[in-house]
């Protein structure tokens, strides 16, 4: 194996985000390049995990403080992912029905990371790259590196890619005793004001730094929650590289989620049943053009604008929202009690629903993402894919991604996330909506879009050969 992914999710077993996605399909695309790739990842109580079928494991212990905790990593075989799979258990710290979220998050993402190199020493083909993503496996560049129990994994490189900079995972020197020994002298290394920080620790060791876009790359040497002097800093070794989709999975012609698979020849007919459906399910009226929201509730997709928006713009312009989410309780409180005053044709719906977001990526005329901060985004590559026009905040990846129809693009942006923006994005759409040979017009060349990882595999392969040099073209 030439590359490992460590991550704490990969669709289909573990997905809270857009992580989940990323984990799940590059390495399948990087394998097509001739890329030896493998992904290493906890092992949760989910029903996902169950049955799946092992071929060989490996046991071990792993000491935080005085605690010992066993661990047994199994390699599991699976026709559904072409590359080899590992998972680690933990049962004390790992089997949780989340994945994040616990008072003893410390230790579990510390245990899995100090399992999973444990388990390399003991590898005869180890890999010679650790790509790791987001703080939850930070540390294992540092540990590489400083650690006297890892020296031997010393010659193999390292990855850090950011999806999320919000998010570091500090924490208090309390727990440095936790981290297998290492020489004091190399203690700054962890060090961010005056906390553990995985993340920074992982910017300054890793040998590259990458992020989920271009765009998101520069806005980070910008602001980063704190992070931005460290970034500008390591800059020689830091690069944004857009994310791609699994066009494979996410594609309207064979997905077996939808009610009728279609294409660019037959969307208007199949997804006009989609719509129908929502509609029949959710009140609304099949005239007007629905617009969709799916995503965590979170500040940084600037859905705590909406209940504002809604309230705004609903009853003046004709449109149908229909908005699926899950996160902030505050958040979902004040979009409920907005679309209840609107009236029927605003519908939210609270939870995490796989099948109902391909239904409304088929069915809904435009997606909504106001986000403040996004990384890269995938919903809105999935829905230009499904034939829904995205309307977004020009940030991050949504900027990369979505070219407006003012430029001959795909889609409509709006420059600030606040509430005027996106009531001005919205009446946009809503303007082109009623144009409809031109919104024939603009979902056709969205469907075309080719947001594949083909693309940006190329680049992560590009990548792995300026660390090591025998990976060839
Ligand atoms: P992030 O990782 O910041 O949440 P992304 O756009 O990268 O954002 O990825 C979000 C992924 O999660 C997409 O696959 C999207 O369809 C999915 N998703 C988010 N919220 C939900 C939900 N409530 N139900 C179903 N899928 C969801
Ligand atoms: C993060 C980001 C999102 C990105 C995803 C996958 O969750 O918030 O923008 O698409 O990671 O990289």
């Amino acid at each position: 194996m030439e590359v490992l992914h460590i991550s704490f999710e990969f669709y289909p077993l573990a997905k809270t985000g857009g992580l989940a996605d990323v984990v799940g399909a590059l390495p399948k695309y990087l394998n097509n390049l001739d890329i030896s790739t493998g992904v290493i990842l906890p092992k949760y109580d989910k029903s996902t995990f169950q049955d799946l079928k092992v071929i060989s494991q490996t046991e071990g212990t792993v000491l935080l403080g005085t605690t010992e905790y066993l661990y047994t990593i199994e390699e599991i075989k699976d026709t559904r992912f072409e590359f080899p799979l590992y998972i680690v258990a933990i049962p004390s710290l790992l089997n949780r029905d989340q994945m994040y979220g616990y008072p003893d998050d410390v230790e579990r993402f510390l245990g899995f990371q100090i399992a999973v190199l444990q388990w390399i020493l003991t590898l005869k083909d180890k890999p010679q790259i650790l790509h790791c993503h987001d703080h939850h496996t930070g540390l294992i560049p540092f540990m590489k590196d400083y650690c006297y129990d890892f020296e031997d994994l010393k010659p193999l490189k390292s990855i850090i890619t950011i999806h999320n900079a919000q998010y570091q995972g500090q924490f208090g020197y309390e727990y440095e005793h936790y981290l297998p020994y290492f020489n004091e002298e190399d203690k700054g290394l962890l060090d961010w004001d005056q906390l553990i920080n995985p993340l920074a620790t992982a910017i300054k060791c890793a040998d590259r730094v990458t992020t989920v876009s271009p765009t998101y790359m520069r806005e980070l040497q910008q602001s980063a929650a704190g992070l931005e002097g460290l970034l500008v800093h390591e800059k020689n070794k830091c690069i944004g590289i857009l994310n791609g989709i699994d066009a494979t999975y996410w594609n309207p012609k064979t997905d077996s989620l939808l009610k009728e698979p279609y294409d660019r020849r037959n969307f208007i007919s199949k997804r006009k049943i989609h719509k129908e459906w929502l509609c029949d399910t959710y009140g609304f009226i099949k005239e007007l053009p629905l617009f969709i929201f799916i995503g965590r509730l979170v500040y940084e997709k600037g859905v705590d604008l909406l209940p504002e928006v809604i309230e705004k713009i609903m009853p003046q312009a004709n449109l149908n929202l229909l908005l699926l989410g899950s996160g902030d309780q505050v958040i979902a409180a004040n979009l409920k009690a907005a679309a209840q005053k609107v009236g029927t044709h605003c519908q939210v719906h609270i939870g995490y629903d796989e099948q109902l977001s391909h239904l409304m990526y088929a069915g809904g005329d435009f997606i909504l993402m106001p986000s403040r901060v996004e990384p890269c985004g995938l919903n809105q590559m999935y829905a230009l894919r499904y034939g829904t026009i995205p309307v977004v905040r020009r940030t991050g990846g949504l900027q990369d991604t979505v070219v407006d129809i003012g430029d001959d693009g795909y889609g409509i942006c709006h420059a600030q996330a606040t509430v005027t923006d996106i009531c001005e994005g919205i009446r946009r759409a809503v303007e082109l909506y009623s144009n409809s040979k031109f919104y024939r017009q603009t979902q056709r060349k969205a469907m075309q879009i080719d947001n594949s990882w083909n693309h940006s595999a190329k680049q992560y392969k590009t990548l792995y050969q300026s660390l090591i040099k025998y990976i060839h073209d």
